[in-house]
């Protein structure tokens, strides 16, 4: 049995996660060993309990098999006392529990060609998944700060620091993934302007020669990643790259399919001795306060989120295959939330949509 905990958190996070909540219940419903847990988080926790995270509340995501998390970010944090928000907590989250490997697919979804900014025959073929590093470089170095002199002069300084055990850790995670897709790996990096890179590629390479020669590595700089992303996101199978900059180049890529809204995400751990490792899945995108409170927010990036949870943490890869081709039949129906929608054609809100993709689910079964 594997012990799932929603976290709905602020903003859309409460709109989006009753669905995600209806889909896993009807897996629970058909077999699928899995138990759902919920706790308040953010200012729903603040509002309630006085505290941004309960000590019960840790302890849960401690034990959990997996957080199934909506988002964090509203304006009402700047009414919260400030030694109420010491903590980022899904930050600490990600450090605490050492979910070192963000995993972000991109994949176009037939059908949504038209969401996108970019020519239909640029996206064609487009699947990728983005290797992100979570727990270390620059969002996490130490020293930090930022400090004035007697005389008055500012200054601020972050820390882009790896160590060797660090990057062999995420680059092994892209290999391992590439051999179970297109047995490609692109190492994004700024090796030509930082040691912190150059040490970053070197034992990406070193491991590569002893470990993966099954697995083709190429490189890029960021810069030219960045660009080619818009230029030709087909070429790409898995990008490896670091914390900063792969939460900048998914953002990018998530142009290709369309929204936001439609992209999953999840972190994972490394094995424990007893073979499990942490989880947590969340949609790509944040708390959408602009449209928070409207009912409108696709709910889909939350959900397949939910598939990955069911790949990765519960091992039920016919059952993330279904839920996956669930979504992509609405899709092609022709279903649209507002984010996606054409302009001043018909849009549905965020429970008519997770009504489609149950009914979608019960179908050809
Ligand atoms: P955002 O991702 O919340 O929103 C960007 C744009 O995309 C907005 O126009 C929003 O309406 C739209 N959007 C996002 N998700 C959508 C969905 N499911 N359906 C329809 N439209 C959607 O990013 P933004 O505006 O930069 O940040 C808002 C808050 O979220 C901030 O407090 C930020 O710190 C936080 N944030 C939290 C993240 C997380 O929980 N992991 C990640 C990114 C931002
Ligand atoms: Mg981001």
């Amino acid at each position: 049995m594997h012990h799932l905990l929603i976290l709905p958190g602020d903003g859309i996070g409460p709109e989006i996660m009753p669905e995600v909540r209806r889909v896993a219940e009807w897996f629970m419903k058909r077999g699928t060993p899995i138990s759902l847990d919920e706790e308040l988080y953010g200012v729903a926790s603040w509002k309630a309990y006085g505290t941004l995270m309960r000590d019960a509340t840790w302890e849960k995501i401690q034990k959990a098999d997996a957080i199934l998390f909506g988002a964090t970010g509203s304006p009402e944090y700047d009414e919260i006392p400030a030694e109420h928000k010491k903590h980022d907590y899904l930050l600490k989250m990600r450090h605490e529990l050492d979910l070192f490997t963000n995993l972000r697919p991109i994949k176009l979804v037939p059908g949504m060609e038209d969401a996108s900014t970019l020519r239909p025959e640029i996206l064609r073929g487009t699947d990728m998944v983005i290797v992100r590093e979570l727990t270390g470089g620059l969002y996490f170095g130490e020293p930090r700060g930022i400090e004035v002199d007697g005389a008055g002069v500012g200054r601020a300084f972050n820390t882009l620091v790896y160590t060797t055990e660090e990057v062999r850790r995420i680059a092994r995670a892209a290999f391992e993934l590439a051999r179970s897709r297109g047995r490609r790996v692109c190492n994004v990096d700024k090796s030509n302007v930082l040691e912190t890179f150059r040490f970053w590629r070197d034992t990406v390479i070193e491991l590569h020669q002893s470990e993966f020669q099954d697995v083709e590595l190429s490189h890029l700089y960021v810069d030219n990643c960045a660009m080619q992303l818009v230029r030709r996101p087909a070429q790409f199978d898995v990008i490896l790259t670091e914390n900063l900059f792969g939460d900048i180049l998914s953002d990018c890529a998530a142009m290709v399919a369309g929204s936001l809204g439609m992209l999953p995400s999840a972190s994972l751990g490394a094995r424990l001795a007893d073979g499990r490792r942490h989880a947590l899945y969340e949609p790509i995108h944040g708390s959408a306060p602009d449209i928070a409170g409207q009912s409108i927010a696709n709910p889909c990036g939350a959900i397949l989120s939910f598939a990955m949870c069911l790949r990765y943490t519960v091992g039920a890869l016919e059952d993330a295959l279904w839920l996956e081709s669930a979504v992509e039949r609405v899709i092609a129906r022709g279903l649209r939330t507002a984010d996606i929608a054409r302009p001043g054609s018909p849009t549905v809100s965020t429970v008519a949509m997770g009504d489609a993709i149950l009914q979608e689910l019960d179908a050809h079964r």
